[in-house]
């Protein structure tokens, strides 16, 4: 196991990034697979590979980029993390989320994690997408574990209230606007590669879970700890494992992940510009 990174080091990737942005970002935005499409919205973009920045974990996952890309939009500025850390690639948990500590040093307060999903609950359907409210995690490790950096908060921290709710009601408002409806749900984190097995699945929605995915958790988790406020979108890319019989393919979370691009990335620009100080 990785030892955790000292202070030091993301104050490194926190000055560099602050030597070629300048201003503290009004929002931070992870765009899960797919939704690379908002980061070419942004006005004035500057773009910051992952490698250039000192510390940086390195995206290996194809289809996302691995690059930051900071811009204005609707009056905000905005940094987009375009390609995002999963346990499954082999990074340890506290480095899926080591971008969410830069954030903190770098004085972003609120933060958009977006993802794809598996459908556990039979109501969603590919397509949908569900605003999270709360997370289930049945995995023992955490991205907190170890020594505990107190620059980003205390040792044991409450998780109750990471879930901003002011965000969400935004984001419901900012769909409805736009003719569609989003669900409120809780996201299962399993860590994959794999997809789950029905037997899971069932396990899943039997604790309460509505989605499923292998990424986001260990972020809001560090977030919570770190005190920056989530707005959590996830994209129903396909029905969880055992519900339609139907086997799940990469392809089918990529294809029905591009069909909702333009609805999710529309949401997004309009819960962003919309967002209050
Ligand atoms: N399971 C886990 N992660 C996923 C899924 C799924 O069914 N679909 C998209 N990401």
């Amino acid at each position: 196991m990785l030892e955790k990174s000292p202070i030091t080091d993301y104050r490194e990737s926190a000055d560099y990034l602050r030597t070629r942005i300048g201003v503290t970002p009004d929002i931070a935005v992870v765009l899960g697979s797919g939704l690379g499409a908002l980061a070419d919205t942004l006005e004035n973009p500057i773009v910051i590979p992952y490698r250039d920045i000192p510390h940086f974990p390195i995206s290996t996952v194809s289809y996302q980029k691995g690059e930051m890309v900071i811009g204005c939009l609707g009056g905000k500025l905005v940094l987009a993390m375009n390609g995002r850390f999963h346990f499954y690639e082999g990074w340890e948990m506290w480095q899926t989320a080591y971008y969410v500590g830069v954030l903190k040093l770098l004085g972003v307060s609120r933060l958009i994690i977006t993802n794809a999903a598996g459908g556990v609950n039979e109501n969603l359907g590919p397509g949908d997408i569900v605003c999270v409210r709360d997370h289930i995690k049945l995995t023992a490790n955490s991205p907190v574990r170890g020594q505990n950096i107190p620059e980003f908060g205390e040792r044991f921290f409450d998780m109750q209230h990471v879930y901003d709710k002011p965000m969400a009601d935004l984001a419901h408002a900012c769909a409805e606007a736009r003719g569609f409806a989003l669900t409120d749900g809780v996201y299962a984190f399993m860590s994959g590669p794999q997809y789950e097995t029905p037997a899971e699945i069932r396990m899943l929605r039997l604790l309460g879970g509505d989605v499923v995915g292998m990424s986001t958790v260990p972020e809001i988790i560090a977030a919570a700890q770190c005190g920056i406020k989530v707005l959590c979108l996830s994209a129903v890319t396909n029905m969880a494992a055992g519900i339609t019989g139907a086997a799940i393919t990469e392809e089918e979370v990529l294809e029905t992940g591009a069909q909702i691009r333009e609805r999710f990335v529309g949401l997004l620009t309009d819960v962003i510009t919309q967002i209050g100080d």
